[in-house]
């Protein structure tokens, strides 16, 4: 397995991660979690991202790999208001019982990376919400801090001494955090996680979309048919899924100072689909310009700007 430094953190990670927003929201069986988690660690993944509010996630991946601790980094999120935790959000009084929580529910006594769940840029810039972060990392609850966003917040994020993680949406349908984050994000040796790196597969028809996910897919499925370009065009023939998968993981993959793309998934089949992408490395810099180049012209007939997605 390709490993990759995770910038300051001294963490060397693969460039395949797990995203576990999907086995929360859409409640995936428990056994099914641990065949998904068990094959990725032991095939080599070894960076989980979690968040104490993708509901049931951080308890899943504590039940079911929590004993192979040593096995993985692992990343969660906080700073969001909770029905059971009291205090206003992206406040210490939350955040401080929220890293807690998430430590209990994980089964473990510490987090690899605590990253601030999308707080806005002035919430960011008031500081209180990373220093409580930078309060639990002085404490041992977790090793390193960080931001996870997008666009202008994301920059400034990326400029911050305390911050060594930044989790920006990057994929073939999420392309302006390339230009705006990334280049920061190198500047500053900060660790880059892709968040939505296969863009929710987007090529779905919205029927086959599933919870959550039916709405949250439905920006990248409308970028995606406006930038009107498929597989075929790209020298990728054949199964018109199957195609998109590999070249939207091989796409982030691509680009210069991603550390690693965190694909969820709930299904094993899929684990395996993304493992032979990864096999396959960078796409070609004619692929990646084709891909650059239609989501810039599809952006400009749209009229307006195509931000980065949280
Ligand atoms: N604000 C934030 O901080 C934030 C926001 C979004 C995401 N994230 C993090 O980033 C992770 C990834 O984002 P995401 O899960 O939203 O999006 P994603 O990884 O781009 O896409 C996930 C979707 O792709 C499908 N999929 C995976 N592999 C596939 C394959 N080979 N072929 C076809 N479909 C495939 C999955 O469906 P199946 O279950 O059917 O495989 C799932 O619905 C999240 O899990 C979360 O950890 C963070």
């Amino acid at each position: 397995m390709e490993l990759r430094g995770l910038g300051k953190t001294g963490f060397e990670v693969s460039a395949l991660g797990f995203g576990a927003a999907p086995v929360g929201f859409l409640e995936t069986d428990r056994r099914e979690v641990a065949e998904i988690l068990g094959g990725l660690l032991d095939r080599g993944i070894n960076l989980i991202d979690t968040a104490a509010s993708y509901r049931g996630s951080e308890e899943a991946i504590g039940a079911t790999v929590g004993h192979r601790r040593d096995d993985y980094v692992l990343v969660s999120k906080c700073g969001q208001s909770f029905d059971d935790i009291e205090g206003a959000a992206w406040t210490p009084a939350v955040i401080a019982p929220t890293v807690e929580r998430s430590l209990r529910r994980l089964g473990t006594d510490h987090i690899d990376v605590v990253l601030l769940h999308s707080c806005d840029l002035e919430t960011l810039k008031r500081g209180e919400a990373l220093g409580a972060l930078v309060k639990a990392r002085d404490a041992g609850k977790t090793r390193f801090v960080g931001y996870s966003g997008d666009n202008e917040a994301a920059v400034h994020a990326a400029g911050l001494d305390e911050v060594a993680v930044i989790e920006t949406s990057v994929s073939i349908c999420d392309q302006a955090n390339i230009d705006a984050v990334l280049p920061e994000a190198k500047r500053n040796d900060i660790g880059v996680l892709a968040k939505r790196p296969i863009a929710n597969a987007a090529w779905k028809a919205a029927s086959e979309q599933r919870g959550i996910y039916v709405n949250y897919a439905k920006t990248y499925a409308e970028r995606l048919a406006g930038m009107a370009i498929a597989p075929a065009d790209l020298g990728f023939p054949g199964e018109v899924g199957a195609a998109w998968s590999e070249i939207a993981l091989r796409f982030t993959l691509s680009q210069p100072g991603v550390t690693t793309a965190i694909v969820g998934t709930t299904k094993v089949s899929n684990v395996e689909h993304n493992f032979e992408a990864l096999s396959k490395g960078p796409l070609a810099d004619n692929i990646v310009a084709d891909l650059r180049q239609a989501f810039r012209r599809a952006e400009a007939a749209a009229g307006e700007p195509w931000p980065g997605l949280t």
